[in-house]
């Protein structure tokens, strides 16, 4: 026997028996009382037996998770306790230990679940008990190609709650909208999908069905007053047992939401990963649980003659600009949630646009909602923000409150010139051609021979900017517009970009 086994063999036989004395009052079958509603553990079992300790502990957001590296830590009844973590499939997840400590009449679970503080009770269960705590899973489909519903030929265009209005959101907020859209010239300009994001979501009844909760007390009048007004709806969900923000999610009901969808007029649907993210941790489950909604919208909007544009939420996981239209997919995100800041914008919009070859008619690499209006940022950073998005071919989905905007706000958002560049028929996504000193020239191709290019200033002062345009292939006098300045200006030009700021021309050769 060499020593390191020897060693190694002491050990188990060491801590073996001990181990299972001092965890034998903490096996068993076991059930949360008022636990967190983040991730609201319902039930644990927790087993000794020849393999070990291990335990699986279920919660409402994410099913059955086994109690990863479960041992029991501490001495004599005081201390003794046992130690895990969790694995929700989110790198943000950090592992940090959940403790489980006797509490004289059963356990008390303590520690931290990503954003939430845990602090449970649970009592020793009968087999019923247990069992009507029982979470159910279901069977995801084969691979199959969802079939193109032939919508969004350009980037989607509209306007969103979340970024602003978060979970407060209400019926008559969505029709204000629906009307300042309108009246702004705004929906004229091309925004046409306006979008109730997480939030909307109450109760299934018995027969599974999910029904609003009452700020939204009749979905089919607010899709029809949505329609009366040339505008579109869009509507929030997820593959999970629950959103992001804790609302019923498609778990388990995926055709018949998107039947309860298509019946009130429902045009498009964001589906965020959200609690999915628990079950769904490989590229071909994520893949497969997306297709199934795919289908499902497909063969709904094909009962009611209204195709759904599809938005998949899963922060640029797995690749998905390789399949998101196989599974009938229309945008999908390339990044996390952007914030109301020049970094954030900054940090998605100069270097998480996704694979540039995935986006074109009919699908589109989608680096999140714009925060334009918001007042996190300058009009210089916020120009930045729409020119990077429209040379991107990005959706332009408004996230400001359009019931009340600024002169400025509502020329960022309509200067039809920019959005003809996002909205471009050849549906090609710009790049950068030139980074250095925090200065970068960024072009786009368009349908009619003509190049977009974005002249940008990441640094705090303002620069000096010129383009090149003989190395961008446009030779030495194309004519060249200044979409912002709306004004024709010398090949020569010398431009000074401000700081976080930008200049935006249209060049033809
Ligand atoms: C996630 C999404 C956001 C928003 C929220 C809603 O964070 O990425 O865009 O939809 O959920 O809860």
């Amino acid at each position: 026997m060499n020593q390191l086994f020897r060693r190694v063999l002491a050990g188990i036989l060491l801590a073996g028996p001990a181990t299972a004395a001092m965890a034998a009052d903490l096996t068993g079958d076991w059930v949360f009382q008022a636990a967190p509603s983040f991730p609201r553990f319902s039930k644990m079992v927790i087993r000794q037996d020849a393999g070990g300790l291990h335990g699986t502990i279920t919660s409402e957001w994410y099913g059955d998770l086994p109690m990863l590296d479960l041992k029991v830590v501490g001495e004599g009844p005081a201390g003794k306790r046992l130690v895990f973590h969790i694995d929700n499939g989110n790198p943000k997840l950090k592992p940090l230990d959940l403790t489980l400590a006797p509490n004289g009449q059963g356990v008390t679970l303590t520690g931290q679940v990503w954003y939430e503080k845990q602090e449970a009770s649970a009592h020793r269960a009968t087999a019923a008990e247990m069992a009507a705590l029982d979470f159910p899973t279901y069977p995801l489909p084969a691979p199959a190609h969802v079939p193109g519903n032939g919508l969004a030929r350009t980037p989607p265009m509209g306007w969103s709650s979340w970024n602003k209005f978060a979970e407060a959101i209400d019926d008559k907020t969505v029709r204000d909208i629906a009307d300042a859209l309108v009246r702004s010239g705004l929906r004229d300009a091309g925004y046409v999908y306006v979008n109730i994001d997480d939030g909307w979501q109450g109760e299934r009844g018995p027969d599974g069905v999910l029904h609003p909760n009452a700020k939204f007390p009749d979905m089919k009048a607010l899709a029809d007053y949505v329609h009366a007004r040339g505008l579109k709806l869009g509507i929030y969900s997820s593959p999970g047992p629950k959103s992001c923000a804790g609302y019923a999610g498609s778990y388990g009901h995926v055709e018949q939401d998107a039947r309860t969808w298509a019946e009130w007029g429902v045009d498009y649907l964001k589906y965020d990963l959200c609690s999915g993210e628990g079950f769904y941790h490989t590229a071909e489950t994520v893949q497969a649980v997306y297709q199934q909604m795919g289908a499902a919208l497909a063969a709904a909007g094909a009962a009611t003659g209204r195709p759904v544009v599809y938005s998949l939420c899963e922060y640029g996981r797995f690749d998905v600009g390789a399949w998101g239209r196989d599974v009938g997919g229309n945008l999908w995100r390339t990044t996390g949630d952007i914030e109301d800041s020049y970094a954030s914008m900054a940090a998605i919009g100069f270097d998480k646009n996704g694979v540039p070859h995935h986006t074109g008619p009919g699908g589109w690499n989608d680096p999140d909602m714009l925060e334009v209006g918001n007042g996190g940022m300058t009009t210089e950073e916020y120009r930045t923000h729409i020119s990077l998005w429209a040379l991107m071919a990005a959706p332009l989905l408004m996230g400001n409150d359009a019931r009340s905007m600024t002169k400025d706000t509502l020329a960022l958002l309509g200067n039809a010139e920019v959005i003809a560049i996002d909205q471009d028929p050849l549906g090609r996504q710009g790049l950068p051609v030139r980074k250095r000193d925090g200065m970068e020239v960024w072009t786009r191709p368009l349908a009619d021979g003509s190049v977009a290019v974005g002249l940008f200033n990441r640094t705090d002062k303002p620069v000096v900017m010129t383009a090149d345009w003989p190395a961008l292939g446009l030779g030495d006098h194309p004519s060249v517009r200044d979409l912002w300045a709306h004004r024709s200006v010398a090949p020569r030009a010398v431009h000074t970009v401000p700081a976080h700021g930008v200049v935006l021309l249209r060049a033809t050769r």
